[in-house]
């Protein structure tokens, strides 16, 4: 797809999600869980520092910044403009967490920066998934790891599912299955650490910066 078209459609389709990803219903307790587990899974000490990509209302990210009282750095990035106002709102006075506007594909932030980046129910709507992933290479420290959990093709239903998504929402791209997690990861100079299953169809897929 045309890449304005995309940053178009994609940035409209998440402005007008922003509203509701706060409420409490049935998707966004499944979306808060299995960001929960996930972050149980860190390895968050004080001083950490820590990117979610894709953060939404920034809800991963006061999670995180809660295991160590606020003392780390927590970052949040988000394509959409209004999840990032909400973010900003949510987590006013937080000493320790910002969050800005970015395409995970290109984030103003220098090299080095992190020791965890996580990127959760998000990773599937990048049109270029390798700048994303050359991207979290480049903000990772050395020893530093990536932490990606979406929903995953490894069966007939999701790959099923993930064809009528893309005829039903222009602005999907694609679920991959954890052998292309495995090759993309790998590709993009990080050391591929396997996957763990989260939740139903979900699986978190790591990365580590050995060089
Ligand atoms: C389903 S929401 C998930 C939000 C949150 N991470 C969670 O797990 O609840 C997907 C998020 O990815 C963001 N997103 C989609 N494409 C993006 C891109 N290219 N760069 C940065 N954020 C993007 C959307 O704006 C949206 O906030």
């Amino acid at each position: 797809m045309d890449e304005l078209k995309h940053k178009t459609l994609n940035e409209q389709k998440w402005d007008r999600w922003a509203e509701g990803l706060d409420a409490k219903n049935r998707r966004n307790d499944y979306l808060r869980k299995a960001q929960h587990n996930l972050i149980a899974l860190l390895p968050i000490k004080e001083g950490v520092s820590l990117l979610d990509i894709g953060c939404g209302t920034g809800w991963a990210v006061g999670d995180a910044a809660k295991v160590v009282g606020d003392k780390g750095t927590f970052y949040g990035v988000d394509m959409s403009a209004k999840m990032i106002d909400k973010a900003k709102e949510n987590y006013q006075g937080r000493p320790g967490i910002q969050f800005m506007q970015a395409n995970a594909e290109s984030i103003p932030l220098a090299d080095d920066m992190f020791d965890i980046i996580i990127c959760t129910h998000s990773f599937h709507h990048y049109l270029h998934p390798d700048k994303a992933l050359s991207e979290m290479n480049r903000l990772l420290r050395k020893g530093g790891r990536v932490y990606i959990l979406d929903p995953t093709a490894d069966s007939r239903i999701i790959r099923f599912a993930d064809r009528i998504i893309r005829v039903l929402e222009p602005a999907h791209v694609k679920i991959y299955s954890t052998a292309e997690f495995h090759f993309m990861i790998s590709r993009s100079g990080l050391r591929y650490g396997g996957c763990r299953v989260i939740g139903s169809n979900q699986k978190v897929h790591m990365g580590e910066k050995v060089y």
